[in-house]
């Protein structure tokens, strides 16, 4: 029998108390799964996309056909930074195809990029000899699985966005670099490119601006690329980010339609990197070997280039511009609504000017309905202030099939209509 008044520690109650991420994570799980006929607009899931899914079963027979590669991938632990013929494989691949100037020594293999940015955040900032340290995010809404990483209470601080409104239907959020200042408690700055959950990328101009800052006080520009370059590659205009000392970037194999096998790469300076694998072995042992078994021989050449420019990337701009057109024609001119510009990622960002209700009834009232949607106030934190834009936001997923998207989105629509009416 447990004590029925079990204490957890201070770290166990932040990370075990109820979150934003938990709630959407066990949302999504429970709609794939137990509740298949809820529309699923929440979660980060990576879409069915044919050719991708057709590649990964090809890779996992070539894994299967040669049994000694395949014994050695399930049987052995790897050393917790990671596979180094993988490594090498990977430095490869990001010197000649993105012309990154970077060795093995400048990769570390973890368990997800979760997990990465959890062992940055908390290696980087919290409580250290000098006093509290923190990151800072440059740009919110900012991604809703970092806001309760830290484990440290007031370890995350945060920029409110200028809000470009171009035209009646459509807004862009810009870095504020008049709000934005580097105090001397700021151990690292982080954004996510393409942002989850706006579709936002960063201009050229914003992230030179924001790596000379970086540079200037000596603290690493961390960037999470899960949605962008080098892969999934789901960026629509031309700006790659480019890597480069002192940055830390971070790419992960999920959107490449591999969620399952949890596996992502950080690339930094090498202290970053014998950190972030010291911690792993604390952590996890090691990483999960079969998504850099899967990888591997891809990265020889372009084809993952390829793969983005000619497969995923088409696949998800025809998929936004369907959403798009379906929830324009459905919210009409009735309810005054912008989207953000869709620059990148899997996401319609929705901004309901003025909505009656906050953001987290109308996912509640929706949810009712079957329609699973995530309210905006979880994309922002690091605050100490309430700021109620958020809370007239919505963060819809198209990756779902078309007809489960076109019929989310309409009921979306009317029930956005009815608040709006009373
Ligand atoms: C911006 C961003 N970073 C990180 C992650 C986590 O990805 P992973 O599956 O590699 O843990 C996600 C997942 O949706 C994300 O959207």
């Amino acid at each position: 029998m447990l004590n029925p008044n079990l204490l957890f520690s201070d770290i166990g109650n932040r990370l075990a108390g109820p979150s934003g991420i938990q709630e959407l994570m066990d949302d999504t799980g429970e709609a794939l799964t137990t509740h298949p006929d809820m529309r699923m607009l929440g979660g980060g899931q990576p879409a069915a996309i044919p050719e991708v899914q057709a590649l990964w079963r090809q890779r996992m027979s070539e894994l299967l056909a040669d049994g000694t590669a395949l014994d050695k991938t399930l049987l052995n632990y790897d050393p917790p930074g990671g596979n180094p013929l993988f490594l090498e494989a990977m430095a490869g691949f990001l010197k000649r195809e993105c012309g990154w100037q970077v060795t093995r020594e400048n990769i570390a293999v973890m368990p997800s990029s979760q997990s990465a940015c959890f062992l940055l955040f908390n290696l980087l900032a919290g409580d250290s000899a000098t006093g509290k340290r923190r990151i800072l995010f440059p740009l919110l809404p900012e991604y809703i699985g970092y806001a309760n990483q830290a484990l440290c209470a007031d370890q995350f601080a945060a920029v409110l966005p200028h809000i470009e409104e171009r035209g009646e239907h459509e807004i862009k959020y810009r870095v504020d670099f008049d709000r934005l200042k580097i105090t001397s408690d700021i151990a690292a700055m982080c954004v996510s490119c393409p942002t989850n959950p706006t579709g936002n990328v960063l201009t050229s101009d914003e992230f030179i601006r924001l790596r000379d800052l970086a540079r200037q006080h000596y603290i690493p520009f961390i960037l999470d690329n899960a949605y962008g370059h080098p892969f999934p590659g789901v960026i629509h205009g031309s700006f790659r980010p480019s890597w480069e000392p002192g940055m830390i970037f971070s790419i992960s194999l999920s959107k490449l339609g591999l969620p399952g096998v949890r596996t992502a790469v950080v690339v930094a300076d090498p202290v970053i990197v014998k950190a972030l694998s010291n911690m792993n072995a604390i952590v996890s042992l090691a990483n999960g070997n079969v998504g850099q078994a899967l990888l591997t021989p891809l990265l020889e050449d372009n084809k993952l280039l390829s793969l983005g420019s000619d497969v995923i990337r088409p696949f998800y701009k025809q998929r936004s511009d369907f959403a798009k057109g379906v929830l324009s024609a459905a919210l009409g001119d009735d309810v005054p609504w912008a989207l953000h510009a869709q620059e990148g990622a899997f996401f319609l960002w929705l901004w309901l000017k003025n909505l009656p209700i906050p953001a987290a009834e109308l996912y509640r009232r929706l949810k009712a309905r079957k329609v699973l949607v995530i309210p905006g106030h979880y994309f922002a934190f690091g605050l100490n202030h309430d700021w109620q834009h958020p809370h007239e936001c919505l963060r819809l997923t198209y990756s779902q099939p078309q007809a489960i998207v076109q019929d989310g989105l309409e009921i979306l629509a009317d029930e956005v209509k009815q608040v709006f009416a009373v």
